[in-house]
């Protein structure tokens, strides 16, 4: 499976056996994380609840909305997941596979703040411990934009943006997802001009939902 190049990368609708064709993949390359290369994780927590106790900046509130999202879709992709607080409650929720996308450096507007642990150590092993046990998880540890290349058009009931907040950067990954999504498309810190700028200039409307999401319809 090669991204963008035609063939086979055609993964609608998503099944447990699209999820493990791109295992094989992620396995075969050097660029995404392959499981095989860490050991097998307990979750240390509830699978079938969001929890509060990993590290984020997510409110409760915002975590039980993705959770109950996430229970009405088939597959989801995640931009931006950290240490898989987020995370935790999409796969939590959802019957089929969650693509979690992240090259884990941090956002490079927050270095100096609030992703200032990026800089100074790996973060990836934080996020393993946390979700690695859930076996609907499928990595890309890579760009945003880079791993949108993956995916065919309308592959993915759910997107959720939670990324880089500049608005180029929003932007960027709105353009890159916007096209492979068929049900919901959404993101975190709706409250940021930037975000709302993003949105905007992509040409899009959004309402805004418990306070922190945002939804605009693809
Ligand atoms: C706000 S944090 C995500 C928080 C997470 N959703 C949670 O609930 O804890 C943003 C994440 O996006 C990642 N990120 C930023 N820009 C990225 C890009 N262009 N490609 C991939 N990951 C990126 C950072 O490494 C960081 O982990």
């Amino acid at each position: 499976m090669t991204p963008d190049d035609g063939g086979s990368v055609a993964f609608e609708p998503f099944s447990r056996e699209d999820a493990e064709r791109v295992w094989q993949h992620i396995r075969q390359t050097g660029d995404v994380l392959t499981m095989g290369q860490y050991p097998e994780v307990e979750v240390k927590v509830d699978y079938k609840q969001p929890t509060p106790e990993i590290q984020g900046w997510m409110g409760k509130d915002s975590l039980a909305w993705l959770y109950e999202r996430a229970q009405q879709m088939e597959s989801i992709v995640e931009i931006g997941s950290w240490k898989g607080r987020s995370t935790h409650a999409l796969l939590s929720g959802c019957r089929g596979p969650v693509f979690a996308v992240d090259h884990f450096k941090g956002s490079p507007d927050e270095l100096n703040g609030a992703h200032g642990e990026a800089a100074r150590r790996d973060i990836f092993p934080d996020f393993w411990q946390n979700v690695g046990g859930f076996r609907n998880l499928v990595l890309f540890r890579m760009e945003s934009t880079e791993a949108a290349k993956y995916f065919a058009p309308k592959s993915v009931d759910m997107v959720f943006i939670d990324g880089c907040h500049m608005k180029q950067a929003v932007m960027a990954d709105i353009n890159a997802w916007a096209p492979k999504c068929r049900k919901l498309l959404c993101g975190h810190d709706a409250g940021y001009k930037t975000v709302q700028e993003a949105i905007r200039d992509c040409g899009f409307t959004n309402t805004r939902e418990n306070g922190g999401m945002w939804i605009v319809t693809p």
